[in-house]
């Protein structure tokens, strides 16, 4: 692993300073449609996390399913040398782009694809004990040591948003403590993984080690290390960062574990925006929408998934007696659509339309999620045989991100 360099001495109090939300792009610079992020902002995210990781003596990693674009990890490096992967597309990206082995966990390991994840990974964590004992002899006869892991589900969760929540009841996600206990550990595991956050404070955070330690304590001596997923939003404004560093402290010399902490989301967290233009304005039944040139359902498809209403710089919710307009996209789902916002003039064709924090969970999803692999295209013909037309791979998620 690359050694950091040395970061001006750490001030808790002067954390929250660090991050203004200074809005100085000028988006009349840049064509339409775009995300844009800025490397100021991205910058003092990047200071914060990794004097966070400093005092706390915590290793925190980028996870690459909340923000790959890796256009800008000459900038990232320069702070954070580690990721957390989700498939061997994730992990290999890591390795060329971070210069790092990456942190590897996903649902489930294809054979087909074990033998990269193993290629490029540090970590590999297991969601069911019946995918380690799979796996286990390849990655104990590996030749360079590989530290195996397992998720837990620790079955506390304060998500209220069933869709991010890896704790409702039968997830898939992790194994439960009785579950363990009644199979038992096996020898080799070397750490443990939980995620159960999501856009969280510390206090949530604070609540969770106490449940995993409670249910899972009786293992930590037979462990090295500990990752405590993601969903930490330290960046966001207000995030007590001084808390946080005292429960990772405190976890960290109570449990003898090494802390990894895997955040995407608090990495680009109001890092940049969508640029957009209005091509149109159509009107039905009293009902005026703008349409766009970008689209929810494939360009900010968590506003439709979650469901949430992004900001807008110059609009508001809608106010009696402002121009009012319902925001569709240029794609043919009826449902593309959010609503509704005022502004200050009436919208015209040409106007533009800029979406506030829409770097994380916007491209990765765009493409090829956590980088699964896109499922290839072909035929079945008419003499009963099948011919590929495409598959895609390594390049194809790549080039898409930046
Ligand atoms: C296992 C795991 N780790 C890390 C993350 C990153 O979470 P966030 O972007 O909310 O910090 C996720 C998000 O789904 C996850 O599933």
């Amino acid at each position: 692993m690359t050694v950091l360099p040395t970061l001006k001495a750490f001030r808790p109090q002067s954390l929250q300073a660090i991050k203004p939300l200074v809005l100085k792009i000028d988006y009349s610079q840049i064509s339409s449609p775009c995300y844009v992020i800025d490397e100021e902002r991205f910058r003092s995210n990047l200071l914060l996390i990794r004097n966070v990781a400093d005092v706390s003596g915590t290793e925190i990693i980028l996870a690459f399913k909340g923000f790959a674009m890796w256009g800008v990890f000459p900038i990232l490096r320069e702070y954070i040398n580690g990721a957390s992967a989700s498939s061997p597309d994730e992990a290999r990206l890591c390795f060329e782009e971070i210069g790092a082995l990456a942190h590897t966990y996903s649902p489930v390991y294809k054979e087909a694809d074990f033998e990269s994840i193993l290629k490029y990974s540090s970590h590999v964590t297991f969601n069911s004990l019946a995918q380690y004992h799979k796996y286990s002899t390849v990655l104990s006869n590996y030749q360079r040591k590989i530290s195996p892991g397992l998720r837990i589900n620790p079955e506390f969760s304060e998500i209220d948003h069933d869709i991010y929540n890896p704790c409702s009841p039968g997830s898939r996600l992790g194994i439960t403590a009785d579950d363990l206990i009644r199979k038992g550990m096996p020898e080799e595991i070397e750490g443990l993984h939980f995620h159960v956050l999501f856009e969280s404070d510390s206090y949530a955070l604070e609540k969770i080690l106490e449940v995993v330690q409670l249910k899972f304590g009786k293992f930590f001596h037979r462990l090295e290390w500990i990752n405590l997923g993601g969903g930490h939003l330290m960046t966001r404004k207000g995030y007590n960062t001084d808390h946080l560093v005292k429960i990772l402290t405190r976890f960290r010399e109570s449990s003898g574990l090494s802390l990894i902490l895997e955040p995407g989301s608090a990495f680009a967290w109001e890092t940049g925006e969508l640029v957009s233009n209005v091509e149109d304005i159509v009107e039905n039944k009293g009902i005026r929408t703008a349409i766009l040139d970008v689209s929810f359902t494939a360009h900010m498809p968590d506003c439709l998934e979650m469901p949430y209403k992004p900001k807008i710089i110059g609009a508001t919710d809608p106010i009696p007696g402002k121009p009012t307009y319902r925001l569709g996209g240029n794609s043919c789902l009826s449902g593309d659509f959010m609503g509704d916002w005022s502004f200050d003039n009436e919208l015209n064709p040409g106007d533009r339309i800029i979406f506030l924090d829409m770097i994380h969970y916007t491209m990765v999803k765009t493409t090829t999620f956590n980088g699964v692999h896109h499922p290839s295209i072909g035929i079945w013909t008419r003499d009963n045989k099948f011919r590929l037309i495409k598959e895609f791979g390594y390049d194809d998620y790549k080039n898409r991100l930046s």
